[in-house]
């Protein structure tokens, strides 16, 4: 009988899978039968934007976290798909930290070439998918939007690849419930215009706070108050953008910090991330980790030591993101097409507790993408996805890193080379404090002028 595999969800992993499997077919290879089931009417996953906050047109959680004029957080040097280069797409140069809609293409651009779109059962939402011991196999419960049907079948493999920057992590403080104004988690945030004017107070210290506060800052919120748990995120903010230690509790249009002093704030935006959420999931099959580099329980950071027919994808917290994704498909790939083989629990387990005991030893942020990089090159070296110079991208974090320190507004305007081709970014025809439309056709558009006009 022909082996199935499931994929749930065709984001940047699940398209990753996808296109591991389509470039063995290529190579000669006889590849199992491939269902991926996508929620969404389209692919992409996150980059695949949305206006939809809260449940979607058939009452689902909205997947989409993104939100109007982001721009890529981390130069596209170092998420370069291997196989498929940015020069290959574009055909000519380009500035280091595109916008949303212009990675979104790249991403369909790899995909639409390899012919994978026919594997893919959109508006299809995984509800089910339990083991059954006797056979062997998984029972996979689907419901199609379409035709409102909900119905299961078997597979062999399943390929967890639906994103854990959906689910919103929401703290309480104290006065929430009576606040003048508007909270939403980062989640829901989808126009800076909205805040045009106002006092803005952002909850948490990470890569949301910074760039939802930067995008408010950028399309003229009055004033921006950034407040941390841990530790401050340290940049040299605007004249308007003060950070202060944890909100305590609000009152009326007050906000109220950890060292006594309080502010006048209109909308407090909860950057307090993500949880990882797999109700689809039986017990015994289900990821429980926050995020982080290491989540335990999954050998080469991918097989699920109690049973490895199951296969998460991207389940890390993210230096590396869409080249990552690609090497662990390869490898997971060529498991389940019996080219590498899996050693026993206990030595998946073992392994798996001599990352975590490394994790924890990394101190800085050049430790942690340095680790992430060596686990990505064990993937690599195992598979035929082509290897690049991984210290290469390592070092252009680092610069990344530095050139934020240096200028937080102005970092994206920076250049790098790629690790792929040797190409060098070219600037972008507008600076990005001042590039207020972000769409692909202004982004390519040779022109400063058309790309403001665009706005209005
Ligand atoms: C606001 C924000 C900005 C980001 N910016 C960057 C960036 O600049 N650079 C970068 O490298 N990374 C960025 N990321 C990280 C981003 O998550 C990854 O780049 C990438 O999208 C992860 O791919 P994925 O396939 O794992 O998950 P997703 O992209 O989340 O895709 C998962 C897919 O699974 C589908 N799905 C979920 N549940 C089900 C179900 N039950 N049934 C069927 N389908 C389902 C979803 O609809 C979705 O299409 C950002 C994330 C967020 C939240
Ligand atoms: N392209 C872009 O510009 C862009 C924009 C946004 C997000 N992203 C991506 O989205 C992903 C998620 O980023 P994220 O920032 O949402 O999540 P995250 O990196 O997991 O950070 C979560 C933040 O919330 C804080 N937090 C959690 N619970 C809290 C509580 N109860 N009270 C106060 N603070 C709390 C954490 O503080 P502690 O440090 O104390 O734990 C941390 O600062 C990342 O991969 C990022 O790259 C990209």
């Amino acid at each position: 009988m022909t082996t199935r595999i499931a994929i749930i969800g065709a984001g940047p992993c699940g398209l990753a899978q996808l296109r591991a499997f389509q470039s063995a077919a290529a190579k000669g290879a006889e590849i199992p039968e491939l269902v991926c089931y996508e929620k969404q009417s389209d692919w992409g996953g996150m980059w695949n934007y949305t206006w939809r906050t809260g449940l979607d047109e058939h009452g689902e959680p909205v997947h989409g976290s993104m939100y109007r004029y982001l721009w890529s957080n981390g130069p596209k040097e170092c998420l370069e798909f291997a196989d498929y280069t940015f020069d290959e797409h574009f055909g000519r140069p380009m500035g280091s930290y595109p916008p949303r809609e212009v990675l979104w293409d790249y991403i369909k651009g790899r995909v639409e070439k390899a012919g994978v779109r026919k594997y893919i059962q959109f508006n299809t939402a995984v509800r089910g998918v339990s083991f059954d011991e006797t056979s062997g196999q998984f029972d996979v419960t689907v419901h199609s939007y379409d035709r409102d049907l909900t119905s299961t079948e078997r597979f062999d493999y399943v390929v967890v690849a639906s994103g854990h920057f959906s689910t919103p992590n929401v703290p309480y403080f104290e006065g929430f419930e009576s606040f003048a104004g508007r909270v939403l988690h980062a989640h829901d945030f989808r126009d800076a215009l909205e805040f045009k004017g106002k006092d803005v107070l952002i909850v948490g210290a990470s890569y949301s706070a910074e760039d939802i506060g930067s995008q408010c800052y950028k399309y003229g919120a009055r004033s921006i108050t950034s407040c941390y748990r841990s530790a401050p995120m340290g940049y040299k903010w605007p004249e308007n953008w003060e950070e202060k230690p944890l909100l305590t509790h609000v009152s009326g249009s007050t906000a109220f910090f950890a060292d006594g002093t309080s502010k006048h704030i209109d909308a407090i935006v909860l950057c307090t991330g993500y949880k990882h959420h797999f109700p689809f999931l039986t017990e015994d099959l289900r990821l429980k980790t926050d995020n982080r580099l290491w989540p335990l329980n999954l050998y080469k950071g991918v097989f699920w030591e109690n049973n490895p027919k199951l296969v998460y994808l991207g389940m890390q917290d993210q230096w590396y993101s869409f080249n990552m994704f690609d090497a662990q498909a390869w490898y997971a790939r060529d498991v389940i097409l019996g080219r590498i083989a899996l050693p026993d629990q206990a030595a998946m387990h073992a392994e798996d507790l001599a990352w975590r005991e490394e994790e924890l030893t990394l101190k800085n942020a050049q430790e942690m993408f340095e680790f992430q990089g060596k686990y990505i090159q064990t993937l690599i070296d195992a598979t035929d996805y082509p290897s690049f110079d991984i210290a290469a991208v390592n070092q252009t974090f680092l610069d990344w890193k530095h050139d934020k320190y240096d200028d937080i507004m102005g970092y994206r305007n920076k250049c790098h080379r790629s690790l792929m081709t040797g190409t060098l970014a070219t600037p972008h025809h507008t600076s990005w404090l001042e590039a207020l439309d972000d769409s692909l056709a202004a982004y390519l558009s040779d022109s400063p002028q058309t790309a403001i006009k665009a706005v209005g």
